[in-house]
């Protein structure tokens, strides 16, 4: 028996400003949250945990307080909104209403100018999945719409509900294969 966790990042400056994609320092509840993931996986005293971030600063750090060996992967970075690296969803709306518009009728498909659509996500994170399923007990620090794409995954969620997924943040979402689908489990920790 072996368990998946799963996380996003503790909060960053750009989740606080309500920015689109980057690379981005963590907020004072998002360093808080460091500590509390740090302790709560200490008490699951998780055999041979390996902890899988993004190459982003705010899931590497996320992962720093933790006792575990820990490998930042691009491959787990968040969707890539191209042209729209940086701006508030407001500023999307405004400039680019036709743009936003067209996100809201098909989410799944939608790819950013210059960027990626979680279709495009989904097909980047096949081999990560693929060596998902092959390893032991994992902790996996990444972005929403990663963790959407990987949950969708285990729990055999419809492209058109998969951008949808609602992983909040500071919370673990525990899943553990089972032989017919997956269990899952979220543990919000306070920040
Ligand atoms: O990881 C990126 C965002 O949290 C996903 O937000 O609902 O605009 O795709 P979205």
């Amino acid at each position: 028996q072996r368990t998946i966790y799963l996380t996003r990042h503790g909060e960053s400056e750009m989740n606080v400003q309500q920015r689109i994609g980057g690379d981005s320092p963590l907020s004072p509840a998002g360093i808080t949250y460091t500590e509390a993931l740090a302790q709560y996986i200490a008490n699951e005293n998780i055999k041979d945990l390996i902890v899988w971030t993004s190459a982003r600063q705010q899931a590497i750090c996320t992962a720093a307080k933790i006792n575990a060996p820990t490998e930042p992967l691009k491959a787990l970075n968040g969707i890539n909104p191209g042209m729209f690296e940086g701006l508030t969803y407001r500023e999307v709306a405004e400039r680019y209403p036709e743009e936003f518009a067209a996100r809201d009728r098909s989410k799944y498909y939608y790819r950013y100018p210059g960027g990626e659509s979680y279709h495009d996500l989904v097909a980047r994170l096949e081999p990560v999945i693929m060596e998902l399923e092959r390893a032991e007990n994992l902790l996996v620090i990444c972005h929403q719409a990663v963790a959407r794409c990987i949950l969708a995954y285990f729990l055999d969620k419809d492209p058109e509900h998969l951008p949808y997924i609602k992983v909040p943040l500071h919370t673990v979402i525990k899943l553990t294969p089972m032989a017919y689908g997956c269990m899952m489990e979220s543990i919000p920790l306070s920040v």
